[in-house]
């Protein structure tokens, strides 16, 4: 046993069964105005991190490594160029042409503001104000002073801190890209040509100081609408067969989704944690935009470790596993260290090579595989050899010498994380259609985790109704929006008193609501529809079923008559669709085929929708408490609507029931087949649903029922007893009403597209 000794015996360290000590001190690497965190203590290949606070960063390096002979590298100075942190510098906007910049400054600092306006006959276009970002960037997009020139293509600008050489504007005319300081790289094309259709090829560059980083919400706009352009792909290539009456949807589209994460000992334990939960969301958020992927995630550093084999997904003996267990391994492997500090990249892409070349031999189809690698390190390669010519194989194994046509085959996408990133060795790894990004450098792993989170909430995904997060424990209001994002709570005020009811997103200018919630003599103004109680909308609009009127059977001793009772309430404005705030899907629509994967006509939804003892969902309105209560179809529904008896305000009889529950009702409540829940006031108006793939659709809305119960006022998860009976409101009977307003071809809002 070896004694550790050492004027500073912090730096002992037991490692597989022997005492050690570090090899690297701690002397003079401190950093003033900030501090630091070593990725395995003093160890060889352990990576020293500076860290500062917003808007500053480390100076003049933002990493050190403990090489093998116990020195840092880059080694530590002494006197005047010690570590600092420094304020984060953005680089020059006065690149400016056409136009002037204010404040003029020789630099422009974190905060600091700026104002851009263009000489007489040219027009600014991209931000007239600009802000200087903690990450080394300029808030919103480049301006660029234009006037109508006759060219072809728009001036495509000049970024800050870079020059553009190029001056001719039309088809086929040619502009390069270079940033000013030779410490900046330049992010996205170095080259961009003018288009037949106008355009410039390639995507908008900008010059990054080795401190810049792309923050998680530019990183999930740009790689989630890759990701979403992907799916949707997919999408469009199944086919749906129909035979008879029956569906069967054909398999085509795979897509296969190649997962590296990077554990060499640069990586400490946090970051490790970290990557892995984001890797975790990444497929979980995949699995929320109804896609189901094959996966192969390997951890990498100087060996492979493969945690999840893709092969197996092909494996017909493994066909049923679920995908829960297949990434088993990956939510509880634990990383050993003493595996040396290497990182082998080429080993990354020969294994993924290899994978692709047995799908090929036992997939026949493998010509229609999409195939997405995503790469996560934090540096370069130090062994193993350079991955170039590796990527290059796998790049004619997929696109099979047709890159321009099978390009959507094939993506690489590496995500540069930490400060020791060697960008020029990686972004030539990239493989994807110009004009898109796929090259990221984040701060670290913790931002890698957001990123995915936030994926979700991007534009992409903005049209998918009925997406929503599922959550094991319900108890926090914020978590109870996100997993019913399409809620909406609606209050009218008459002079005695208010009445709520609920209601449901269905368009982002629409909320569809029951006509009963309002009376012809409500004022626009009493009403008010809320998200959560606190945040009022403007309310444009009550449209409500023309069939709709209360008081057609008083005569037949009806004293209230709720067929047709639905009504639409339109928003003054469209709301902004987020994780908290998305439409449901409703019947008939593109939108719900789509939730469904499947191509159907209206009837074939209803089909698959309702059926006898299905069942459904509605929430109540104390707490959003989710009610279950199951539809009484065929021989059942007699049984469920003749308890209307009981209600005595609607005179009928068991011979005449259907006159007041007519057919367009939805009936449940009773205990049978199991007991139902049943709904309480202030409950009306809101969604009856299903979920199904993630998505959730509204099938009814809550009209009435037979019985004020007792319960409700006590608990509003009130059960059902033998004769409380709830009638919903069936929107499958009431397309044509949706369709004529939410469909409708007007330049006020988007319409929603409708089925036949
Ligand atoms: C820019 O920021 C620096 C550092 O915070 C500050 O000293 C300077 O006054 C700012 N310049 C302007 C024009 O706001
Ligand atoms: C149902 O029949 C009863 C008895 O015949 C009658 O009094 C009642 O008005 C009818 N109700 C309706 C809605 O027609
Ligand atoms: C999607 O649905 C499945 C099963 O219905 C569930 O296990 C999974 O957690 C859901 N995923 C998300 C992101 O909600």
């Amino acid at each position: 046993m070896a004694v550790c000794w050492s004027w500073f015996a912090l730096f002992c360290l037991f490692n597989q069964g022997n005492l050690v000590w570090g090899l690297c001190t701690e002397q003079g690497v401190e950093i003033e105005g900030g501090r630091y965190t070593l990725s395995n203590q003093l160890e060889e290949g352990s990576l020293l991190r500076y860290h500062c606070d917003e808007g500053f960063y480390p100076y003049p390096h933002l990493v050190r490594t403990c090489n093998y002979n116990g020195q840092w590298e880059p080694p530590p100075t002494r006197s005047r160029s010690r570590s600092r942190c420094r304020l984060v510098e953005c680089p020059d906007p006065s690149v400016l042409e056409n136009g002037n910049v204010w404040p003029s400054d020789e630099h422009y600092f974190y905060q600091n503001n700026t104002r851009y306006e263009c000489y007489g006959g040219y027009t600014l276009y991209g931000s007239s104000h600009r802000t200087c970002l903690s990450n080394g960037k300029w808030s919103g997009p480049h301006p660029v002073c234009r006037r109508d020139s006759g060219d072809h293509c728009p001036d495509p600008g000049i970024p800050p801190g870079g020059t553009k050489t190029g001056i001719l504007f039309n088809i086929g005319d040619k502009v390069t890209y270079s940033c000013n300081d030779n410490t900046m790289i330049l992010v996205d094309s170095e080259e961009r040509v003018c288009q037949e259709d106008g355009t410039w090829s390639g995507k908008e560059p900008t010059c990054y100081y080795p401190y810049t980083f792309d923050t998680p919400l530019e990183v999930s706009h740009a790689f989630g609408a890759e990701i979403k352009n992907t799916f949707s792909n997919l999408q469009t290539e199944s086919t749906v067969i129909q035979e008879g009456r029956s569906i069967t949807l054909t398999e085509s589209g795979i897509l296969n989704i190649y997962i590296a994460l990077d554990i060499s000992s640069s990586i400490d334990q946090k970051q490790f944690e970290n990557a892995r939960l984001a890797v975790l969301t990444l497929i979980d958020k995949i699995a929320s935009f109804s896609v189901t992927p094959n996966y192969d995630v390997i951890f990498f550093s100087s060996k492979i470790i493969e945690v999840v084999n893709i092969l197996s997904f092909f494996d017909k003996d493994q066909s049923k596993k679920s995908l829960a267990d297949r990434l088993n391994l990956l939510k509880t492997i634990e990383i050993k260290r003493g595996d040396k500090a290497g990182t082998n990249l080429n080993a990354v892409f020969k294994k993924f090579e290899e994978k692709m070349t047995i799908i090929k031999q036992r997939q026949e189809d493998f010509e229609k595989h999409q195939h997405v690698i995503v790469v996560f390190t934090d540096g370069g390669y130090n062994m193993g050899g350079k991955p170039t010519q590796t990527v290059e194989r796998i790049k004619s194994l997929i696109l099979m010498d047709k890159p321009k046509e099978r390009e959507e085959h094939l993506d690489i996408y590496i995500f540069g994380i930490g400060a020791q990133i060697y960008d020029a060795n990686l972004r030539s790894l990239t493989v994807g259609p110009p004009g898109q990004r796929h090259y990221f450098r984040l701060r670290d792993t913790n931002e890698l985790h957001q990123t995915f989170e936030e994926i979700i909430n991007e534009e992409g995904v903005k049209g998918l109704c009925g997406l929503h997060r599922n959550y094991g424990d319900m108890y926090n209001a914020e978590k109870k929006r996100k997993k019913y994002p399409w809620i909406m709570f609606v209050s009218v005020m008459t002079d005695q008193h208010t009445s709520n009811c609920l209601g449901s997103l269905v368009s982002p200018r629409f909320v569809l609501t029951a006509a009963h919630c309002f009376t012809v003599n409500n004022l626009i103004e009493n009403i008010k529809v809320s998200v959560n109680g606190g945040y009022m909308l403007g309310v444009h609009k009550i449209h409500t079923h023309p069939q709709y009127n209360i008081n057609a059977k008083v005569d037949q001793g009806v004293e209230e008559f709720y067929d047709y009772d639905v009504a639409l309430i339109e928003l003054i404005d469209d709301v902004e669709i987020s994780t908290s705030l998305r439409p449901i899907c409703l019947p008939c629509t593109e939108q719900t085929n789509a939730a469904l994967r499947q191509t159907l006509t209206c009837e074939q939804q209803e089909q698959l929708l309702i059926r006898n003892k299905d069942r459904i969902t509605f929430l109540t309105k104390t707490n959003l408490g989710e009610k279950d209560a199951h539809i009484k179809m065929g021989e059942n529904r007699l049984d469920c609507i003749k308890k209307a008896v009981l209600e005595p305000r609607v005179s009928v009889t068991e011979e005449n029931v259907t006159e007041v529950v007519t057919d367009n009702f939805l009936c449940t409540g009773g205990d049978f087949p199991e007991i139902d829940k049943i709904a309480c006031k202030g409950d009306s108006g809101g969604a009856v649903f299903k979920n199904y793939l993630n998505r959730t659709i509204q099938i009814a809305l809550i009209s009435w029922g037979n019985k004020l119960m007792d319960q409700c006022l006590r608990d509003q998860m009130a059960v059902s007893d033998e004769d409380s009976r709830d009638f919903h409101f069936n929107l499958f009977k009431v397309v044509p009403f949706l369709k004529d307003i939410l469909g409708k071809d007007t330049p006020r809002y988007a319409p929603l597209v409708f089925v036949d």
